[in-house]
C-alpha cells in the first residue's frame, strides 16, 4: 500500500496587491526545500506578476489542460530552483472553481495519484477578496496573509480578515508583515491590526514574523531569480529563514488529509457548473 502523509495547505493572500506574496511563496517555498521537504506552489494569481515569471520558468501549459483532460497533472506542473514543483493555474483558476462532476473526479484523481510526494502545498493568490480566494483560503488548513505596513495594506488585510470571518467562519490567520523597517516596526504594525481584530471581530491573529525591506528583493525580482538563492545572506533571506522554520515546528501537522482532500474542500465551497 502506498504511504500516505498529510499535506500541509497554507494559502497566501493579502488585501492590497503588491504587498510581496509570490515573493513570499516563492522563497519560501525554495526554504522549505532546503529543509527536505517536498514542496508544490499552486499558482493561482490570476495576474500577471506570477511565479513561473518571478522563478523562469516557461511552463507549457496550465491546470485548464487538466481540467479538459488534454494533459496528466505531471506534464503540468513544472520544476523550479531546488526542485520546487510548480503547478500554474493562472486563467485556469476561474475554470477550477466552476467544474462539472466529471472534471471533479477526474482531478481528484490526478491528484490523488501525487499524494505522498508533496508534504506541503503553497497556493499564490491574486489580491483582494474576490471569490476564489476565498475558496483557497477556506480549503486550505491555513492562512497567511501578508501585509506591509503602509496603513492602506493594513486596511485592506483587515477588510480580507473581516470577510473571510464573517463570511465564511475563517477564524485562524497567520500575519506575515513584509518589507518592514525593523522588528519592532512588524510587531507594531501586527498589533494594530491584531487589536482591530480582536475588538471589532472577536478574532485572534497568530504572528508568523516578518522580513524587512531590502534592496536585495527588488534586485533578485530583476534577475527572475529567488531571493533567497541570488542573495542567501540577505537580511531578507535570514528573516525568510526564520519564518519558513516555524512551519517546519513540530506539532503543526494536519491531522489529515492529502492533496486530494484539499481539492474535495475546494470542490464542496464552489458550485457545480452546468
Ligand atoms: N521585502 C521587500 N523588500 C523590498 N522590496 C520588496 C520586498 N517584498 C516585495 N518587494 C517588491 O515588491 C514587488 C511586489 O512583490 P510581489 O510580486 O511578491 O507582490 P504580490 O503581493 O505578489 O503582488 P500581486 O498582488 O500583484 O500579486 C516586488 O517586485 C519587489 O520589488
Ligand atoms: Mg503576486
Amino acid at each position: 500500500m502506498r504511504n500516505r502523509k498529510s499535506v500541509r495547505t497554507i494559502t497566501i493572500a493579502s488585501g492590497k496587491g503588491g504587498v510581496g506574496k509570490t515573493n513570499v511563496v516563492a522563497n519560501l517555498a525554495i526554504a522549505l526545500r532546503k529543509m527536505g521537504k517536498e514542496v508544490l506552489i499552486l499558482d493561482a494569481d490570476l495576474g500577471l506578476s506570477n511565479v513561473d515569471i518571478l522563478l523562469h520558468l516557461a511552463p507549457r501549459y496550465n491546470i485548464q489542460h487538466v481540467i479538459r483532460g488534454e494533459k496528466r497533472l505531471r506534464d503540468v506542473i513544472v520544476e523550479g530552483p531546488c526542485g520546487v514543483k510548480v503547478l500554474p493555474a493562472s486563467s485556469g483558476v476561474q475554470e477550477l472553481t466552476h467544474l462539472d462532476a466529471f472534471q471533479r473526479v477526474r482531478l481528484l484523481e490526478e491528484f490523488e495519484s501525487f499524494d505522498g510526494e508533496i508534504d506541503v502545498l503553497l497556493i499564490d493568490t491574486s489580491a483582494g477578496i474576490s471569490e476564489n480566494v476565498a475558496f483557497f483560503c477556506v480549503a486550505s488548513r491555513e492562512i497567511v496573509v501578508v501585509t506591509s505596513p503602509e496603513p492602506t495594506a493594513l486596511t485592506d488585510a483587515y477588510a480580507l480578515i473581516k470577510v473571510l470571518f464573517t463570511r465564511y467562519q475563517e477564524k485562524d490567520f497567520r500575519i506575515l508583515v513584509n518589507s518592514a523597517r525593523n522588528p519592532e516596526d512588524a510587531k507594531e504594525v501586527y498589533r494594530k491590526l491584531a487589536v482591530a481584530a480582536d475588538r471589532f471581530l472577536n478574532v485572534s491573529l497568530d504572528y508568523l514574523g516578518y522580513l524587512p525591506f531590502d534592496k536585495s528583493v527588488h534586485e533578485a525580482v530583476r534577475a527572475q531569480k529567488a531571493f533567497l538563492e541570488m542573495y542567501p545572506g540577505s537580511a531578507a533571506s535570514r528573516a525568510l529563514e526564520e519564518v519558513a522554520s516555524r512551519f517546519v515546528e513540530p506539532g503543526r501537522e494536519d491531522a489529515k488529509g492529502g492533496l486530494q482532500f484539499f481539492m474535495g474542500n475546494l470542490f464542496a465551497m464552489t458550485g457545480e457548473a452546468r
